[in-house]
């Protein structure tokens, strides 16, 4: 049987990839992921290929500078994310942070001109701090989904104030009639590249704790509870990870049997790990920052503007096509360390002298009974 006749067969394969690669004009390329007869391939545009790797390049690194020295805590009065690094690098992360996110307004996006750099008048330094520690977090904690390249701030925002890739919840629009319009065959958004189907999949599945469930597991529905329109959901949150990506659902599914893990490809636990990942952006670190932003960084419904996939990713199956962002910028690898309590501190401090002082006598009885040991052996020996 032949690939295409498979497709037919599994139907909403064959959907998507009209839809993701119907767009491209020919020659297509097509690659073999799986098994043959299963479907499993990738269809590529060469030409969509080249604008993706023309749009992925990386700016070149600020020259690295000492570790040595001393830290920013000592010397500066207000840095609770960045304190622990020296003052030459923190000095360099500043204009670093600087080039990703505000190359045009530079330092006073986030700094009052006239103003000690220790206050925190501008809300966009308040972000910017909660934005550090997110993204240390990332590269400390989430090794599962963003481990080899990792992230900085230049992963999302290249070079815009806020990434051009970000969404709030969604108002559905209402029919004349005043009922909520769930978008089924209106196709006019590009939040799920497009398609007939709710079109904020965001809110159940990367904000709110929901697992992404089509298929029973058993013959008949006993206990099974995906609706129609949660089904519809589900494959709304598809086509925003093909399209965030740039690629086919075989990129992870094998098309025979979505549901099943056994049969997936490794890149479909991957993805798993980065929707829990995402959902910890979106819950610990952004919305908390809504209580200061100003209004016109929320949503209709009041909210500050969140991550998913294609704001790290952008189209590309991995962002910067796989660039290693952490090799310059180390210094965003993992969280500042907990701050230490001042009284366990004197302590510690305490013991150690008290055990050095031990020590030392130990050392100094050694060596005087050494001393008399020697005086001994000489007198027997003479
Ligand atoms: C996108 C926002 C942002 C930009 C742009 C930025 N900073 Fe900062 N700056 C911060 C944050 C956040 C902190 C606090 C870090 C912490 O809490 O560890 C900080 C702290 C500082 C401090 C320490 C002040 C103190 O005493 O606590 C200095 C100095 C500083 N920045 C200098 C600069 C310079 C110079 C530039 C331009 C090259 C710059 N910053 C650009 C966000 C920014
Ligand atoms: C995973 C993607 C992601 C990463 C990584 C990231 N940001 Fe953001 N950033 C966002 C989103 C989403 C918003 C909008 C949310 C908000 O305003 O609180 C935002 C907003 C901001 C803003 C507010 C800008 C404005 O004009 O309102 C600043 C400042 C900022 N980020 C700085 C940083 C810095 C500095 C880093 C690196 C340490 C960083 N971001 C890393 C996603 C990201
Ligand atoms: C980047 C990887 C990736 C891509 C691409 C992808 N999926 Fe998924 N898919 C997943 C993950 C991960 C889950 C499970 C999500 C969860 O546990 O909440 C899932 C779940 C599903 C489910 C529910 C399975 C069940 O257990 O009932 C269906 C159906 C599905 N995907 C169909 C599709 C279709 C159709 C496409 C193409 C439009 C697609 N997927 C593209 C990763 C992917
Ligand atoms: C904070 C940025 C960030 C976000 C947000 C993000 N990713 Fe990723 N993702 C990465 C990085 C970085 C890699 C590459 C890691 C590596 O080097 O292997 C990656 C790799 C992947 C891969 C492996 C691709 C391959 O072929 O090797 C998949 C699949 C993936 N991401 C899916 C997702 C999905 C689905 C989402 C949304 C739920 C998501 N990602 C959100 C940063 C992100």
């Amino acid at each position: 049987m032949k690939i295409f006749d498979m497709k037919l067969f599994a139907g909403a394969s064959a959907l998507a990839t009209l839809m993701l690669s119907g767009c491209d004009l020919p020659p297509q390329e097509t690659v073999q992921r799986g098994y043959r007869g299963t479907g499993m391939e990738a269809v590529y545009s060469p030409e969509a290929l080249q604008e993706i790797v023309a749009a992925n390049q990386v700016p070149a690194a600020i020259p690295a500078v000492s570790a040595e020295g001393p830290k920013a805590a000592d010397i500066y009065q207000n840095v609770e994310v960045l304190g622990h690094l020296s003052v030459g690098e923190f000095t360099r992360l500043m204009a670093a942070i600087t080039q990703w996110v505000s190359p045009e307004q530079g330092c006073n996006y986030c700094h009052v001109a006239g103003e000690g750099f220790e206050e925190d008048t501008l809300y966009t330094k308040k972000v910017a701090r909660v934005m550090i520690a997110m993204t240390q977090n990332a590269n400390q904690n989430w090794g599962a989904h963003v481990g080899g390249a990792g992230v900085t701030c230049y992963t999302c925002h290249r070079g815009n104030n806020v990434p051009e890739q970000v969404w709030t919840i969604g108002v559905a629009p209402r029919h004349a009639s005043g009922h909520v319009h769930q978008m089924q065959n209106v196709a006019h958004q590009a939040s799920n590249a497009y398609a007939s189907l709710p079109f904020d999949p965001f809110t159940r599945y990367l904000l709110e704790d929901n697992a992404a469930r089509v298929a029973g597991d058993t013959a008949l529905p006993t206990g099974h509870e995906a609706s129609i329109e949660s089904t519809e959901y589900v494959y709304s949150l598809m086509m925003h990870y093909s399209d965030a990506l740039g690629v086919n659902c075989t990129h992870c599914h094998n098309s025979r049997a979505f549901a099943s893990w056994e049969q997936s490809n490794s890149e479909r636990v991957k993805a798993w790990h980065g929707q829990q990942m995402v959902k910890e952006m979106n819950n610990e670190y952004i919305n908390p920052t809504n209580a200061w932003l100003p209004a016109y960084r929320q949503g209709p419904l009041g909210d500050a503007q969140k991550v998913n996939c294609a704001t790290c990713h952008q189209g590309a199956y991995q962002p910067l096509l796989g660039a290693n962002m952490l090799a310059d910028y180390p210094n965003l690898g993992a969280l500042a360390p907990a701050p230490t309590d001042p009284v366990e501190e004197a302590i510690d401090a305490m013991e150690e002298m008290v055990e050095d002082a031990v020590e030392a006598i130990q050392g100094m009885e050694m060596e005087s009974a050494s001393l008399e040991q020697e005086d001994a052996s000489s007198g027997e020996a003479y």
